[in-house]
């Protein structure tokens, strides 16, 4: 296993692994510490089937199953496709900030794409150093919102979302709140928890000072320095933990064929976060 850090305790390569195969309980753990002490983690050159695929991410945690139905694999539910061919769903466009399932009750806690099918430009994947945003706001932002909480919703009016959700799946997810800084549970560390496609209201803050603070958050989190954009190669698996960053597609053509499969982990129950 060779590792190639990328950014300081943010996004590290790791080659010479075959995901495919199982790996032993030493390997494993020091995989698991390699990524999230560096929030993501890239392995290029993977192979891997749904099977594959679903043995490493169950490695983690117990597995997540979208609520979103109608984009799992035909064989494995805790599977979802990502597509722009052959599909009701189709992705496209800009994909903007966010934390994944951050409008439940209890998101993913990591999450895993494996890329197949890669248009030959765009499509990129970025990520936002949370850890680093909290710890560079300025003192008094910071007590600010180490007291605050957020309104998530799944629909946010004039935002970008990917799909639309039906009326029955809307009705499994009502808005939920959730603690604006979270503290790592294996690292104690730090991290704003942010999902600016999702957050609807900040505290009891009036309309016009939650929005302008939620701006001032989001423009702070996603500074050219915290930020790192993964342009994909077919065989990419790259995982994320949604305590420590969030993230956003870029757009893409879509003349091209475009296919990743997507599965995520919830941590041990006495873990789990928010915490
Ligand atoms: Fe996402």
């Amino acid at each position: 296993m060779r590792k190639t850090v990328l950014r300081s305790d943010f996004v590290v390569r790791v080659d010479g692994v075959d995901l495919s195969q199982p790996l032993s309980d030493d390997a494993f753990t020091a995989l698991r510490d390699l990524w999230m002490q560096h929030k993501v983690a890239v392995f290029p050159g993977q192979d891997l089937d749904d099977d594959a695929l679903l043995a490493f991410t169950r490695r983690f945690g117990p597995l997540f199953v979208h609520v979103q139905s109608q984009l799992v694999s035909p064989d494995h539910p805790e599977v979802m496709y990502t597509k722009n061919r052959g599909t009701k769903a189709p992705v496209k466009g800009v994909l903007d900030w966010h934390s994944d399932q951050s409008y439940t009750p209890k998101p993913v806690f990591g999450t895993i794409l494996y890329g197949v099918t890669i248009p030959a430009k765009g499509g990129e994947t970025c990520f936002a150093d949370l850890v680093a945003a909290y710890e560079t706001l300025p003192g008094n932002l910071r007590d600010r919102v180490d007291q605050l909480t957020a309104v998530y919703s799944p629909v946010k009016k004039g935002h970008i979302r990917r799909h639309s959700l039906s009326a029955a799946q809307l009705e499994e997810i009502p808005d939920v709140t959730h603690p604006m800084v979270r503290t790592h549970p294996y690292l104690d560390r730090k991290a704003l928890y942010l999902s600016p496609n999702h957050i609807v209201a900040i505290g009891d803050l009036p309309k016009a000072e939650s929005d302008a603070l939620l701006a001032e958050l989001t423009a702070h989190a996603t500074r050219e320095e915290n930020v790192y954009c993964h342009s994909w190669s077919p065989g990419d698996l790259v995982m994320w933990d949604n305590t420590s960053v969030m993230h956003r597609r870029n757009d893409f053509n879509h003349a091209e064929p475009r296919f990743h499969k997507r599965t995520g982990f919830h941590l041990p129950e006495e873990l789990a976060v928010p915490a």
